[in-house]
């Protein structure tokens, strides 16, 4: 299988399988306990149906939205995720180069391999930096004045990871951060040589966002529910999300609410957004799923702040229904690891591109030429 025979996000599933050591697949593709969480993020958006309109004249479409005070050229974006150099060797410098195309948001994670600064000298897109409140409040405090200085667009906390989620292919792996190359293992490490040459000969992995202030995840080999469950501050609450929004001061945005009483809260600490999102399934197992919750948070909160639809997004249908629910954009994680571990940056440009053109055809065959024109009357639910 090659990038060409890539036409749709389970193709780049597959492709990275092929290419990646068992036990880095399984961190991305895994979720928590019995992963009924992540199956439903998706399974969601097929109870509920479109109803297209016709005769629109439909030879323009317009994909743009705003969020967080961006004017984003398409409402799909990068969800900021960890790790991304073990994954491929250009790793965020990938990523952030195809949402520079696209004109979208780029994710940049505290668990990220390239730090703030170089992502902000070199590329242009939108960047939101992904917080974890960290029991260390001098690197919390760091990190968030580190994104003023390099001028994020916008600082996003993540509030579902408490403590860890219980990701039973990790425990069945071994995997670590950095890589553990395990007796176990070793066999998936010698039967993928690009992966492991590239691992060993080119940039050493850093995580640069927390390495002058931890050796966990660098020098100590950690899981990451491990480092979840050791290194975040589990007193984190409300008064501390409103500390980080005052610090910070800019567009803030809460990622990983459920609920249409925390999405009020959100907006009473300051939020500007939030991202509707269970972490794609790998924390809390057995929650409803982001679709599932769309509709009574953007009745609560859609006309005080910007509602994101995170998770389970694997076609352009799918983003469709959501922003016709009343989401302003869609974002994830895995529809682009897979096709950053399948192909580096051409990967991932393959995958924005189709995803792109899939929104732009199924807006055409539903008769809508701009997100406004996406409603409730466009979907029933079943
Ligand atoms: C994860 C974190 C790092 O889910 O976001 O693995």
């Amino acid at each position: 299988m090659r990038l060409r025979d890539c036409n749709n996000t389970e193709d780049f599933r597959r492709l990275a399988k092929q290419r990646l050591p068992a036990a880095l697949f399984h961190y991305i593709d895994g979720a928590a306990d019995d992963e009924v969480t992540y199956r439903r993020n998706t399974a969601a958006y097929e109870e509920c149906d479109l109803v297209p309109r016709v005769l629109a004249g439909v030879e323009d479409i317009d994909m743009s939205t705003t969020v967080m005070g961006q004017k984003l050229d398409l409402p799909m974006f990068f969800s900021p995720t960890a790790l991304q150099r073990l994954f491929h060797h250009d790793g965020e410098r990938a990523v952030g180069r195809a949402a520079e195309k696209h004109n979208t948001f780029f994710g940049l994670s505290s668990l990220g391999t390239v730090s703030i600064e170089e992502m902000a000298n070199t590329i242009s897109a939108p960047k939101m930096f992904q917080l974890y409140y960290h029991k260390d409040k001098g690197l919390t405090e760091n990190m968030i004045e580190r994104c003023k200085d390099a001028k994020f667009e916008a600082l996003t906390l993540t509030v579902d990871t408490i403590v860890g989620g219980n990701r039973e292919r990790d425990l069945r792996t071994g995997f670590t951060s950095p890589p553990r190359f395990t007796l176990g293992g070793v066999l998936s490490y010698a039967t993928h040589p690009y992966w492991t040459l590239n691992y060993l000969f080119r940039e050493k992995f850093s995580l640069p966002q927390l390495d002058a202030y931890v050796s966990e995840g660098t020098a100590v080999a950690t899981s990451v529910s491990d480092y979840f469950s050791t290194m975040l501050d589990q007193s984190m609450d409300w008064k501390a999300a409103e500390w980080v929004a005052k610090t910070w001061g800019g567009h803030f945005c809460l990622k990983g609410i459920m609920s249409v009483e925390d999405a009020r809260r959100a907006v009473d600490v300051g939020a500007t957004a939030i991202m509707v999102s269970n972490h794609g399934g790998r924390q809390l197992d057995g929650g409803r799923s982001p679709f599932d919750q769309l509709a009574e948070i953007v009745d609560a909160v859609g006309s005080d702040i910007d509602v994101i639809c995170d998770g389970g997004i694997r076609r352009g249908t799918h983003i469709l229904k959501a922003l016709s629910v009343g989401a302003k954009a869609c974002s994830g994680g895995r529809w682009y690891l897979y096709a950053l571990a399948a192909a580096g940056q051409p990967g991932v440009e393959r995958a924005i591109a189709q995803m792109r053109a899939e929104l732009e055809r199924d807006m055409k065959l539903c008769g809508a030429r701009n997100v406004d024109e996406l409603t409730r009357g466009n979907l029933r639910f079943r």
